[in-house]
């Protein structure tokens, strides 16, 4: 049932993948309460003299938080990654993740993220200052390769394992690929065959049935989960009920799907601040509509276009709360 990171036994093993701009910690919350086992920071910058700038403050693992808490660091050079993971680990990281999967251009035009990937004496280097900086586990995130020509995955995964990372997260796709194209899991199988330590598929689970079709095909230890949990943090429940339970998913009633979706947006507020927060709080909203009104689809734009332009966040929530109870009247 559960995964294992270091001496940490997960409660289940699906994990919220880390997604800058998403995954803060209302959505932490949202994710833990439907049973994500894990919920990763956004990544944090290993530059320190950015650290104390509001964004990168709001964006580290908070110290009320519900552990374990994991932090993911991006950055380029071993010696100041590690600090910026003794940094982490100094204020309340309960595990420390390094990004080498993200394809962003302003994160590989200083080779970090995938670009990594590139450079397999860098990689060597980075693993082992940072699992000797500190004394939690390390876990690390990848892509499968640079480019379809490139796919070094399984190398980068065996220097990983030699170093002393704890975990491994791949996401079935290259850098070229951004998040566009199909995710491949044949390179995430043969990992999890060639390796010992916990291995989780990651990259287009888009249904329960494709979970189930991933986990089963690759053999790994457990999923990390992006995109589908947008507006619909509850389907940690659902593939945790069919997959890892092997009970059939519970409905979760739509009162319930609606009270999480304000106290979501409520929390957002109150983390933000209500100006900033009313702006961060749209996208989820969206997120949550366009999944909530599938019953009703011809409405998702006449409602968006309604709640999007308010600023006020008491208004942004009532007309949520009004837009939610017209919808199954
Ligand atoms: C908006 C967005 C932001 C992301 N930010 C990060 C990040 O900060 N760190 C990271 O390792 N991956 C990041 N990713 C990649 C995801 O963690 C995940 O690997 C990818 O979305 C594929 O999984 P999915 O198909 O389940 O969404 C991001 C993805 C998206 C869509």
């Amino acid at each position: 049932m559960s995964y294992q990171i270091g001496s940490y036994r997960l409660k289940s093993k699906l994990l919220l993948a880390p997604m800058a701009g998403i995954t803060d910690r209302p959505y932490r919350d949202v994710c833990r309460q439907y049973g994500a086992g894990l919920t990763s920071s956004e990544m944090i910058t290993s530059d320190l003299s950015l650290i104390h700038t509001k964004k990168s403050q709001q964006r580290l693992p908070q110290r009320n938080e519900p552990g374990p808490r994991a932090a993911q660091i991006v950055g380029t050079e071993p010696e100041i990654m590690a600090e910026a993971a003794r940094f982490n680990v100094a204020h309340g990281a309960h595990i420390i993740d390094i990004n080498m999967g993200c394809p962003a251009k302003k994160v590989c035009n200083k080779a970090a993220g995938s670009a990594l990937m590139q450079d397999i004496n860098l990689v060597k280097k980075i693993l082992h200052e940072v699992v000797n900086a500190v004394d939690v586990p390390v876990t690390l995130k990848i892509r499968t390769g640079w480019a379809k020509t490139k796919r070094n995955a399984l190398t980068v995964a065996k220097i990983a394992e030699d170093a002393g990372i704890a975990s491994l997260a791949v996401h079935g796709r290259t850098r070229n690929q951004g998040y566009t194209g199909y995710a491949e899991f044949e390179t995430i199988r043969q990992i999890k065959k060639s390796l010992s330590i916990p291995i989780l598929a990651n990259g287009d689970i888009k249904t329960v049935e494709d979970a189930y079709f991933i986990f089963d095909y690759t053999n790994v230890d457990g999923l990390m989960l992006g995109r589908i949990s947008h507006g619909r943090p509850w389907i940690f429940k659902e593939i945790n009920d069919i997959l890892l339970n092997n009970s059939p998913i519970t409905p979760i009633p739509i009162k319930e799907k609606k009270t999480t979706a304000i106290s979501h947006i409520d929390a957002i507020h109150r983390y933000y601040g209500t100006d900033q927060g009313v702006r961060i709080a749209r996208k989820h909203i969206g997120w949550y509509l366009s999944n909530l009104v599938g019953h009703k689809a011809d409405l998702l734009k006449p409602l968006t276009r309604e709640i999007f332009p308010i600023s006020d966040a008491n208004e942004q929530l009532e007309k949520l709360d009004e837009t939610l109870n017209s919808l199954w009247t």
